[in-house]
């Protein structure tokens, strides 16, 4: 293949040969590296700006570089780059355009004191660094939603579940609430990823650093790293930070699959809890009356693709020997890809809460003198009865085989029903008034009841709703104070390399 370099490609000195066709498809990254390509740009710029101030590209050259450099970011964002298989990746095809346009004697110092090792984890973790804050505001987008849903909701009596089975009367506030809770931990986890992914490589060579006097502190500055990433075999040789990236997004993929199973299943005929808005829904080609949640199901089908992803890159990465490896260069597919499939299910999913209709009458529909009452009368008896917990409970089992024995419901059940069951099981007579059995038996009522921390009652959920609203709040803060340093940084090195350039 031609090579635009007067003779051979750029790094293929000692060979005689170029790649055959084939090969050189097979081996390049150009394709996975389009998601770098500014990022490459920049940190180019970042490194030949600090090594003018170390004395090492003079004034001219300096001029030189960094205009070719625009020139080709300026081309870029006009569409107007496409790069072949005969380059091995974004970097070589950077040099080998800077040293065509300048030559060789000032394009040829562009890449003095670092390696394409440190170059491209730079790069990646440039990337990363954004790709982590905008997940993180779509986590926090979807926070949001699910708070606001369930405020309005913080009243709305619904049955709970453990095993599918009825279990305890809960709220729907309280469990899109539960849902926020999780999102925010997720949230959590990226804020502490992205800490470690915020840090600086460039400068670490191909493996054992450099003999040229370069400044990583000044690159570190330039590019907007909170840190340096020091030692410079862990720097080129290490990826933990990307199977973090691809654990975080695996766990929050896993936690919307609930979300979407629940919605799933409550969005059936049969529940008819929610609806999704016709936005979220597609329908049949045969059966006119169908509205699928189809979106939902398709995002829980996708988490398959996150753990799938997370997988890859534990297995590509075990085992490797220490230093950069090529096999080190297909973590960039996989979590190109792993980001953006979390990206657009959080969006999606935060789009489908917001807007599905939520109708507390169908929700309400099976908590009157629903069994899960049980456990508030077992609860009622042991606190105003003077039995234990143990002996409550089995009269209250008792009464459940009672009432169903009769077709009817615990709400319907007298003081004598309570007082022969008792002395019927434990030889006790225990006072029992038709008011304590109402208290016991009134979803509403025993959800008042329910004053342990955390727990559905409305004043607790619209509690918690208050305080962990303002925590989204203040991650939001965080999240927006990092994307401004960030942007400050890279508007400050433009603004240095356009001044250094004119
Ligand atoms: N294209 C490579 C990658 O994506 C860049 C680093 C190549 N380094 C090397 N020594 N061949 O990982």
């Amino acid at each position: 293949m031609a090579k635009p370099v007067t003779q051979g490609s750029l790094f293929r000195s000692r060979l005689a040969k170029e790649f055959d066709d084939k090969t050189a498809a097979f081996h390049t990254s150009v394709n996975e590296d389009l998601r770098i390509f500014e990022d490459d740009i920049n940190c180019t710029t970042a490194h030949d700006i600090m090594l003018h101030e170390q004395g090492i590209i003079p004034t001219k050259e300096l001029k030189l570089i960094l205009s070719a450099l625009e020139g080709i970011r300026q081309k870029w964002r006009r569409g107007e780059v496409t790069i072949g298989a005969e380059y091995e990746d974004v970097h070589e095809y950077i040099e080998t355009t800077v040293i065509k346009q300048i030559g060789i004697e000032a394009g040829g110092m562009i890449h003095t004191g670092r390696s394409r090792n440190d170059q491209v984890v730079t790069d990646i973790k440039l990337r990363l660094r954004e790709d982590v804050l905008n997940i993180s505001e779509a986590t926090l987008n979807l926070v949001d939603a699910l708070q606001r849903r369930a405020t309005e909701h913080a009243e709305s009596l619904m049955i709970l579940y453990t095993h599918g089975q009825h279990a305890q009367i809960g709220t729907m506030g309280a469990y899109l609430s539960s849902h926020a809770d999780i999102l925010l931990r997720d949230q959590r986890r990226l804020a502490e990823l992205y800490a470690r992914v915020n840090t600086n490589p460039l400068g670490a060579g191909p493996v054992g650093g450099t003999s040229i006097n370069i400044n990583r502190k000044r690159t570190t500055e330039l590019l907007g790293f909170d840190a340096i990433h020091e030692n410079s075999i862990d720097a080129t040789s290490s990826r933990d930070w990307a199977m973090e990236a691809a654990s975080v997004c695996a766990i929050t993929m896993g936690d919307l699959s609930r979300l979407a199973a629940d919605i799933l299943e409550w969005s059936t005929v049969e529940f008819g809890y929610v609806e999704l808005a016709d936005e979220y829904a597609s329908s049949s080609s045969i059966m006119p009356q169908k509205k699928n949640p189809s979106t939902i199901e398709l995002l829980r089908g996708k988490t398959g693709e996150a753990y799938g992803a997370l997988v890859e890159l534990l297995t590509m990465e075990k085992g490797v020997p220490t230093g950069y490896v090529q096999d080190l260069q297909e973590t960039k597919l996989t979590l190109w890809r792993t980001l953006d499939n979390t990206q657009i299910c959080l969006e999606i999913m935060a789009g489908a809460v917001a807007t599905m209709k939520i109708k507390p009458e169908r929700l309400a529909r099976p908590v009157q003198g629903n069994f899960a009452m049980a456990v508030e009368l077992a609860e009622t008896l042991a606190n105003d009865a003077g039995l234990s917990f143990r002996e409550s409970y089995k009269i209250a089992a008792d009464l459940v085989n009672l009432t169903i024995s009769r077709g009817s419901t615990l709400d319907k059940l007298k003081p004598e029903d309570v007082t022969a069951s008792a002395e019927r099981l434990y030889k006790k007579k225990v006072k029992v008034t038709q008011a304590l059995i109402d208290k016991a038996t009134d979803p509403k009522k025993s959800l008042q009841r329910r004053v342990s921390l955390g727990s559905p009652r409305p004043e607790e959920v619209k509690r918690m709703l208050r305080e962990h609203g303002a925590e989204a709040a203040e991650q939001r803060t965080k999240l927006d104070e990092r994307r401004s340093r960030l942007q400050t940084a890279l508007d400050k090195l433009h603004a240095t390399a356009a001044r250094l350039s004119a």
